[in-house]
């Protein structure tokens, strides 16, 4: 593929056309938006997530075109399952959240008054599905292929009582710096949003709302993101074959604020 090939829409969508996309965490949110947004330009997608109900939505949703597969990425052994009945694949992306539970997201907060265990519970929700994904996926993935992960703004930021989602996903980051030349020629990049508009924030607290929304009136760009706009930053790093380990910050802004 000529670099040139990602610089429209319409290349984009050309070579993004007959690969296969596996997507863990893609049954609502930006997962869902990437899946949309991939089979709208006519790639394979698989999704996958836990509920059976929210993937019979989603494959609803997406018109019966995609697969869809019942996966806890939590638990290596399913993911290990997972990926060995399947075959050779283009793309992995995982979108695991945080925090596991609204009872967990109750835990978090000033890191003195935060138990150990819901530092754990994070870590075990957000950075081992995407170590796990990398373990068992990265051998099919096709040369060239891509690996990606997904993190956030929480360690960039510095944002007191965040430190626990600032733990995982710096460790996601500094995964894909060594798994960037690890595994080449299979491409490793991650996406860092800012405050996006899905789930995580329709079903949080109504004083997290709030506080969500006074932030994002403070950045250059005063909203939240919509998970299309993160969702085609995704694509861009699956499609442009000289991204790896490379971490798109897509955020309105917000670190700079
Ligand atoms: N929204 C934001 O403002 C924001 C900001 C920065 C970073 N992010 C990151 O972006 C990613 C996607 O978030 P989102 O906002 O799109 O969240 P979302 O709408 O809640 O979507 C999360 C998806 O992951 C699935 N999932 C949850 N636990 C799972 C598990 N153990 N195994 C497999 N699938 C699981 C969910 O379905 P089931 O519950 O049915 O499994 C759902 O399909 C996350 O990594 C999040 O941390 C989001």
């Amino acid at each position: 593929m000529a670099p040139e090939l990602t610089q429209t829409p319409a290349a984009r969508d050309a070579a993004l056309a007959g690969q296969r996309i596996v997507l863990i965490g893609a049954s609502t949110g930006i997962g869902f938006a990437t899946a949309k947004a991939a089979l709208a330009a006519r790639a394979r997608v698989v999704i996958a997530g836990r509920s059976v109900e929210r993937l019979d939505r989603a494959w609803n949703a997406l018109e019966r075109k995609v697969e869809a597969f019942r996966l806890d990425a939590t638990e290596e052994h399913s993911m290990a399952a997972f990926f060995a009945r399947m075959e050779s694949f283009d793309h992995l992306g995982v979108f695991v959240p945080t925090a596991p539970s609204a009872a967990v997201r109750a835990q978090l907060g000033a890191f003195l008054e935060t138990p150990p265990e819901a530092f754990e519970a994070v870590i075990r929700n957000k950075f081992w599905p995407q170590l796990y994904a990398a373990r068992h996926g990265a051998r099919r993935i096709a040369p060239g292929g891509s690996l990606l992960f997904v993190t956030g703004q929480a360690h960039r930021k510095s944002l007191p009582g965040y430190a626990a989602s600032a733990t995982a996903n710096g460790a996601t980051e500094a995964l894909v710096r060594t798994l960037a030349v690890e595994l080449a020629p299979v491409r490793v990049n991650a996406i860092a949003p800012g405050l996006v508009e899905s789930n995580i924030l329709r079903t949080a607290p109504e004083a997290f709302r709030r506080a969500a929304s006074e932030k994002v009136a403070r950045h250059p760009v005063p909203r939240m993101g919509t998970t299309e706009e993160t969702a085609a930053g995704i694509l861009m790093l699956m499609v442009n074959r000289f991204a790896t380990g490379t971490v798109l910050e897509l955020d309105g802004g917000m670190k700079l604020t």
